[in-house]
This record gives structure tokens, C-alpha cells and sequence, in this order.
């Protein structure tokens, strides 16, 4: 599926109240990774509770063009047969990353410890995001870089095969630009240092190259958390299956959805709960929400817990910028709780936002409005005046191929006072193909078209 072809509009109606246990799909960074590790690993990697989703199906289809084995057994789990880090071979036609950011930038970096030549594109969203963020340091690195204008794909790149290590300091904050130097520094002489300053992002990576043998040290001195990786280290698949946690960015959905619709109470069990990726949860605590955690536990080197909500009254809060990337990808979901808060919410420093699968701040705001809610915004900074109930909804979401704006305007339509129409829910698939299927389990009613 990509953004140009025909959309499949859905509209999200007052609904009664949600209740029951669904157990949210796999998340997604840590699945693109499991995949990747377990490609550039020896030995077969088996994977429990992958997200089958069109985003992590690009990172699959990818590593199998490049000769690692990739495949579901009948009973769901998956089997990575790695060639080992330097093993990949030339793909024969241009990879297609589809939606996905994460598939591509992490993928450059593999590449950039690979000794051929290999064309990436993507959709028509992804081909709009910069990869200059990626290209300058994989330059570094010793990478050739072919691009479009403004650094963007359709690109080409050809590895060094022994990329050199650097020592980097990110000029964003961002989980796939770290990941995309880490996974380069496989290949490299020496150790690769990357420097995060006061905002880390999410770690998974880090993790997960420990879980493989990976040699990474972490260092968090001064406020400053810097990663030293060393290079040429053998990774070796784990003897355990890898578990996948429930993905905590869609978990979301139906745990707002439960906070919003009136006499609600609804659990997902085994939610990642890395601290690197749990913003919202500490956002809607503090704006009031009866939101709770049990049986926290680890996971393949993950912290997971059971989360449940019940409807609640919520008040308007200011998320502060330093809380922005454990939190990147559930701003629109937030904005939607906010707009039936009491008082005015607001975000800090969230530009990022802008250059995600959408201009995720733009089409936030915008929704808004055209659902009657109140809004201000600035080049990184948003303002929500909440109604204090339900909003007026009643309006059409431009979702612009977005997953998470068209997720988080179907909650808004589930206790709104007329219901919410997304202009297409094709998106959805990229990161939660059951969507649709886990809410009307637990009583939400989406249904297909511009009207119920
Ligand atoms: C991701 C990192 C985040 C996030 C994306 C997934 C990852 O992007 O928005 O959905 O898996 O590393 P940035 O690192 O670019 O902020």
C-alpha cells in the first residue's frame, strides 16, 4: 500500500463503554531490530510476537534481498537465519523501505559496513523526509551517498566495508540517526562513540546488541549519556527466543480511548515499558488519569508491565521539551486527550514532529480545529484548549498517510459529541494491522466510510 494509492475513509462514532484485555501487537522499533540483529548475526534467530506490520514486512523483505533468511512458522514465530556482520549481498533491485523511517535509516547504517552498492526508495511520505541526518555521519564513516535533492530518496549508497569509526555527537535527538552510527560501527576498526547530551532517546538498540554479544558500554556522566560501541565483534543469535513487547506508542490508543469514553476500564497486559519510551504514560498521570501499572517484570532485556485505564476526568498540563523523545510518536494521541481536558495543554519544543511520517504538528492542529477545538501554534510549540468533556467532533481528519494521526482522531470520535471521520485509514496497517479488529473487541465503533 503506499499514500498515492485510493483512500478508505473511516469514521469513529460516540461509543458505549469500552471494556475488556487486548493484547496490543509487537512493538515496532524493537521488531525492525530483532530483524536486523538477527540478520547480521550467526546462528538463527527465533522471534516471538514480531509486529506484522507493513513497516517491520520492509526491514524483513530487505534483509532477505541481501541473502539473510526471513520467515514465519505455522505457530507465528519467526526465524532469522543471520549471515553475519560483512555477510549481505548485493540486493538485485532497488529496496523499498515503504512508510517506514526507521527501515531506511537503519538500514543505511548496515549498509554502510557492506561492500556494494545498493538503491533505496520509499513512498510517497517517506521519499518527502530528510536523510541528510543520516548520510552526514554514514559519510563520515567512509559511505557514498547518491541522493535527490535535499538529501532525500530515491538514493544510493555504497558501503565502505570497513567503515571508520567515529566519535559523534548528535545534533538531534534521534533514536534512528544513534542506531544508524551503532549498527555502521559494527563493521568499523575500533570503538564507535556516540554522544546523546540531556535528551536520550530510545535505547533499544543498545539493548539489543548486549542481548547479541554486542561489546556496548554506556556511560551517563554528567547529565550526558554517551555509547561506546566496539567494532568487528562477532554477534551470535540468542539461544532463547527473543520476546517482543506489546508496543507501548499502540497500546496507547485504546488506553486513551478508555480514559475519554465514560464508565470505560480497559487493560493491555505486557506493554514495553522502557523508561526512553514512557512519556505519555508520565503526561497522563499527571493531567489526572486513573491509569495503572502491575506485575512490572523484564523481557529479552526489555522492562514490560500490564497497563489498564478507566474513563477519567482530566486537566491541561505543559510537557516540557526534555520529555519530547520518550514520548516522539504519541503526541497526537496526547493532543486528543488534551482536547477533552480541563484547561490548556501544552507542547515544548517538539520540531521534530514535523518531520515525521507527517508534519505531525500541522495535521494535529488542523484536526483539531476541524473537529471545533481551539488551538495556537508556533514553529515547536502547540497550545490546546481543552473543553473540559467530550468536544464537539463532527469533522474529517486529513491524515495525509499518517498511522498515528489517523489512530489517535478515531479515539477522538469514540466519545466526541458527533463523530470523526479520517479521509483514509490505509496508514494503520504500517504499525497496527488489527487496530480496527482489538477496538470493537472492547466496544469501539469504526466503521467504514464518511458516515456510521
Ligand atoms: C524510532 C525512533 C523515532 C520514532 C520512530 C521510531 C526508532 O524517530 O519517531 O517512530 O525505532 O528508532 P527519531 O529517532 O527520528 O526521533
Amino acid at each position: 500500500m503506499s499514500a498515492s494509492e485510493h483512500k478508505a475513509p473511516l469514521t469513529a462514532a460516540p461509543s458505549g463503554p469500552l471494556t475488556g484485555t487486548i493484547r496490543v501487537p509487537g512493538d515496532k522499533s524493537i521488531s525492525h531490530r530483532a530483524v536486523m540483529l538477527g540478520a547480521l548475526a550467526v546462528g538463527t534467530t527465533r522471534i516471538e510476537g514480531l509486529l506484522e506490520g507493513e513497516d517491520v514486512l520492509r526491514t524483513a523483505a530487505a534483509f532477505r534481498a541481501m541473502g539473510a533468511g526471513v520467515d514465519r512458522d505455522a505457530s507465528g514465530i519467526w526465524q532469522v537465519r543471520g549471515v553475519g556482520v560483512g555477510g549481505l549481498s548485493e540486493p538485485v533491485d532497488v529496496l523499498d523501505m515503504g512508510n517506514s523511517g526507521t527501515a531506511a535509516r537503519l538500514l543505511l547504517g548496515v549498509l554502510t559496513g557492506a561492500e556494494f552498492t545498493a538503491f533505496l526508495t520509499g513512498d510517497g511520505s517517506l521519499r518527502k523526509r530528510p536523510m541528510g541526518r543520516v548520510t552526514e555521519p554514514l559519510g563520515q564513516m567512509g559511505a557514498v551517498f547518491t541522493t535527490r535533492s535535499g538529501k532525500r530518496l530515491p538514493l544510493a549508497i555504497t558501503g565502505r566495508g570497513e567503515p571508520l569509526a567515529i566519535d559523534y555527537r548528535l545534533p538531534v535527538a534521534s533514536a534512528q540517526v544513534k542506531s544508524a552510527v551503532l549498527l555502521a560501527g559494527l563493521a568499523a576498526r575500533g570503538a564507535t562513540i556516540v554522544r546523546e547530551g540531556r535528551k536520550p532517546s530510545r535505547d533499544h538498540t543498545e539493548r539489543m546488541l548486549r542481548h547479541f554479544g554486542g561489546d556496548v558500554v554506556v556511560e551517563d556522566g554528567d547529565g550526558e549519556r554517551v555509547i561506546h560501541l566496539r567494532g568487528q565483534v562477532e554477534l551470535a543469535a540468542p539461544a532463547d527466543p527473543l520476546v517482543v513487547p506489546a508496543d507501548p506508542s499502540s497500546a496507547a490508543f485504546p488506553l486513551v480511548a478508555a480514559l475519554l469514553v465514560e464508565g470505560s476500564a480497559v487493560s493491555c497486559p505486557g506493554v514495553g515499558l522502557n523508561p526512553t519510551r514512557a512519556g505519555l504514560f508520565d503526561c497522563l498521570i499527571e493531567m489526572g488519569a486513573a491509569l495503572s501499572i502491575e506485575n512490572r517484570r523484564e523481557e529479552g532485556g526489555e522492562p514490560v508491565g500490564d497497563l489498564s485505564a478507566r474513563s477519567s476526568r482530566l486537566i491541561g498540563i505543559t510537557v516540557p521539551a526534555e520529555r519530547a523523545p520518550s514520548m516522539i510518536d504519541e503526541y497526537p494521541v496526547l493532543a486528543v486527550a488534551a482536547a477533552y481536558a480541563k484547561g490548556t495543554t501544552r507542547f515544548e519544543g517538539v520540531e521534530e514532529l514535523r518531520v515525521k511520517e507527517s508534519d505531525r504538528l500541522a495535521a494535529v492542529a488542523a484536526g483539531l480545529q476541524a473537529n471545533g477545538v481551539t488551538v495556537r501554534m508556533g514553529a515547536d510549540w502547540l497550545e490546546i484548549d481543552g473543553c473540559d468533556g467530550p468536544p464537539p467532533g463532527g469533522g474529517v481528519v486529513e491524515t495525509h498517510f499518517d498511522h498515528r494521526i489517523a489512530m489517535g482522531f478515531l479515539v477522538m470520535g469514540l466519545a466526541a459529541k458527533k463523530p470523526v471521520t479520517v479521509d483514509d485509514g490505509t496508514a494503520i496497517a504500517t504499525s497496527f494491522p488489527v487496530f480496527r479488529a482489538l477496538m470493537a473487541e472492547i466496544g469501539a465503533d469504526i466503521g467504514e466510510g464518511k458516515t456510521v
